[in-house]
């Protein structure tokens, strides 16, 4: 009995001795194939861009109001309609609630907010960010931030961004894009938009739904103080996503000069224009009436526009 009981001890012994042995053996292997990748680049090489399926938003409390956020994202101008100014969701730009690499996606967010945005010399919480595209992109109001509303929407773009961690650098963010596009031709653009968009956001810019082809310019449309107001955004989301289903297809020289044509159109103004950007100016290529003017006379700086400092 006790050399049965010695003989057990001792396998255990050596067993945990064996698994000690393993366990730093694998490390070992890990750390040595980890090195080099650490060494070669940042952070942002080793997060990938693999957003979570609504379908498995858990059940419960939490659950409800995640799936209440996508709602909202999808179909914000019937449901949260009495925030919204025009005939938009979010995910008339940010593709299917922002889900989309190139479609201005959202995935990872809450991993980057609060964040020090310089030219407006403010630090900016996601609720910040959020109301910034609701009065601009959405021409519409704030929602307050302990709304329901509001609330599911940071719940959903938490969930978007589960397994990011804190601090990460998020290499597929739409903020950090920077790129020289060619002087633009508005006729040239006409065209482009005849031939390529119209079907879908219809021949007046009025659209055809909000994401079936939103609204691009006109009443219905994001006002001149939204992201997507500055002539290189336009046409830099255009040329990744647009015609839907064939980004990538129009050439840079395509891709601005359809961007112009839209921007020459008017759409609803932003009121708070002169408080706008208080630490260190407007962009130059927002175009606002005050550029369709110089438009319609002959006198806009093309050069300017196109050659802007984020
Ligand atoms: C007309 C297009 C448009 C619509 C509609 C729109 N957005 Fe945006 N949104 C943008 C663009 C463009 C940016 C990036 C702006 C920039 O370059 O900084 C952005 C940025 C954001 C950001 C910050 C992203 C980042 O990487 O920091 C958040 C959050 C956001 N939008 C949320 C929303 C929500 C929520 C809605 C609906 C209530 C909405 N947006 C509607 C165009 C739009
Ligand atoms: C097959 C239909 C279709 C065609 C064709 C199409 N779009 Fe879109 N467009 C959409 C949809 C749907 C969205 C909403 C975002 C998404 O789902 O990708 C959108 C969004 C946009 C947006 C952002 C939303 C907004 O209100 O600003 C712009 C800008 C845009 N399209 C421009 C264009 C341009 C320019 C062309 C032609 C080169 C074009 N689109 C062709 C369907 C289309």
């Amino acid at each position: 009995m006790k050399n049965g009981l010695a003989i057990i001890i001792g396998f255990l012994i050596l067993g945990s001795l064996f698994i000690g042995w393993k366990i730093s053996q694998d490390l070992g292997a890990s750390e040595t194939t980890t090195a080099p990748q650490q060494s070669e680049g940042t952070a942002s090489n080793t997060i990938e861009f693999n957003p979570p399926s609504i379908e498995d938003v858990p059940d419960g409390p939490l659950g409800e109001s995640i799936k209440y956020g996508y709602d909202l994202m999808m179909d914000t101008n019937t449901i949260a309609d009495e925030y919204v100014g025009n005939n938009l969701s979010c995910a008339s730009c940010h593709a299917n609630g922002g889900t989309v690499q190139n479609g201005a996606p959202m995935i990872g967010l809450t991993a980057v907010y609060p964040e020090y945005r310089p030219r407006e010399g403010e630090v900016f919480t996601l609720e910040d960010r959020i109301n910034g595209c609701m009065i601009r992109s959405m021409n519409g109001q704030m929602i307050p931030e302990d709304s329901k509303e509001m609330r599911a929407m940071i719940a959903y773009l938490h969930y978007l961004s589960e397994g990011i961690p804190a601090g990460a650098d998020i290499p597929w963010r739409a903020a950090k894009e920077q790129k020289q596009f060619p002087v633009p031709s508005i006729e040239d653009g006409e065209k482009v938009y005849a031939q390529s968009c119209a079907s879908c956001h219809a021949a007046d810019g009025g659209g055809t739904g909000p994401n079936t082809g939103p609204a691009l310019w006109g009443e219905n449309s994001f006002n001149d103080g939204a992201g997507m107001s500055r002539l290189t955004n336009m046409a830099g989301y255009v040329q990744k996503n647009m015609p839907k289903g064939q980004g990538g297809t129009l050439t840079d020289q395509q891709a601005i000069d359809v961007a112009a044509y839209i921007l020459s159109h008017d759409r609803p103004e932003f009121k708070g224009h002169e408080k706008d950007w208080p630490k260190g100016g407007r962009p130059a290529d927002i175009m606002n009436n005050e550029k369709r003017e110089q438009i319609k006379n002959g006198t806009i700086d093309w050069e300017a526009m196109v050659t802007v400092k984020k």
